[in-house]
């Protein structure tokens, strides 16, 4: 019997793979840069999924909680789909702001809010993936608007802010979830799910946003022009999520001649009898193995890098963010 977890975002794993060979963007340098003198981001604020949640999804609906997730940052299971820093922790980290704290946990922040919130959760997209159980991006950022309106954060917060949307593709993977869907669907789905991210991050300019960084893809790249465009001050930045997973995993060997990630596509993780990394049976034995080094994998689990893995995805685009944020 396989663990009555779910495994979140449980579409993306094969998913992940098969969308590389259907939809190949290629970067243009389309994206607004201005410069701001004296910008300095005091605050992160965070919309997305588990590439971006950092211990919002609760403790029954994912393994993120459970050994042996979280084994490199913070040392024990977290919340975090990795063994340790994600995305969220890297950009964090670009903007010298503290990663903030999860949403869920936010009564227990105290001073902590003054680095922003994280309402990113795993599993979500910004459609419902799984019916009424995760707030999508709407309801996500419908939770710093009504914290907006109780003065927990003011449009001035906002205005030194940074906020990043990650959207990785658990809308298109309930979509094929539904069952009967072809290639051809798939594809005339496409454009809603980049609509509605679109009309999100001009709700999150509404609230007061000048700075995004959107990882996606760069089918968005309209409607952010249009969004820089709209408002003088704003620079709102894409991060092409499937070209910084396709340059990692084809920059392998690296230019050094050096396997970076000795076999790319194999999870340090890895689920046995059908149950996912992290899982255990009645008896509380472990049903999954592990790799002695983490830093030698790419993936954690079957979906997820590991810390080593996002580190090699935030230098792909690390030099672009420098450019885009000027106040560096
Ligand atoms: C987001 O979720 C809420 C609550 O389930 C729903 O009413 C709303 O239509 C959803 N938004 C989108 C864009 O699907
Ligand atoms: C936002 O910050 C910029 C400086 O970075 C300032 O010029 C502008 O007036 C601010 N806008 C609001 C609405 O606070
Ligand atoms: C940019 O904004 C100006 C008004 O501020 C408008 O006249 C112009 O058409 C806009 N350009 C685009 C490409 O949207």
């Amino acid at each position: 019997m396989a663990s009555t977890k779910l495994f979140l975002p449980f579409f993306y794993g094969c998913f992940l793979l098969s969308f590389f060979s259907y939809i190949c963007i290629h970067a243009s340098p389309l994206n607004h840069q201005i410069s701001h003198p004296g910008f300095r981001p005091t605050k992160l604020f965070v919309f997305g999924d588990s590439y971006a949640d950092t211990g919002n999804l609760r403790k029954s609906l994912g393994n993120s909680w459970n050994q042996p997730y979280g084994t490199t940052f913070p040392g024990k299971p977290a919340g975090r789909f990795s063994d340790g820093r994600i995305l969220t922790d890297f950009i964090a980290k670009f903007l010298e702001v503290k990663s903030p704290l999860a949403y869920e946990w936010m009564e227990m922040g105290g001073k902590k809010l003054k680095n922003g919130l994280n309402f990113a959760y795993g599993g979500s997209g910004v459609f419902n993936t799984l019916g009424d159980l995760l707030p999508n991006m709407s309801t996500q950022i419908g939770f710093l608007d009504k914290l907006m309106q109780n003065s927990v954060y003011t449009k001035s917060d906002l205005n030194s802010s940074v906020v990043l949307v990650c959207l990785s593709g658990n809308d298109y993977g309930a979509f094929l979830a539904q069952g009967g869907k072809t290639m051809q669907d798939l594809q005339e789905f496409i454009p809603s799910v980049v609509n509605q991210l679109g009309a999100n991050l001009k709700r999150v300019q509404q609230l007061g946003a000048t700075k995004a960084v959107a990882y996606h893809n760069l089918l968005l790249q309209q409607t952010v022009a249009k969004l820089n465009n709209d408002s003088q001050t704003s620079t709102f930045f894409i991060i092409d999520l499937y070209a910084s997973f396709t340059t990692v995993l084809n920059q392998n060997p690296d230019y050094q001649g050096k396997l970076r990630f000795e076999t790319p596509l194999k999870p340090c993780c890895i689920g046995m009898n059908g149950y996912f990394c992290g899982g255990v049976d009645q008896k509380g034995e472990k049903m999954y193995r592990v790799c002695s080094d983490p830093k030698s994998a790419f993936f954690w689990d079957s979906s997820h890098p590991t810390e080593a893995g996002w580190h090699a995805i935030y230098t792909t685009f690390k030099s672009s963010l420098q450019q885009a944020f000027k106040f560096y």
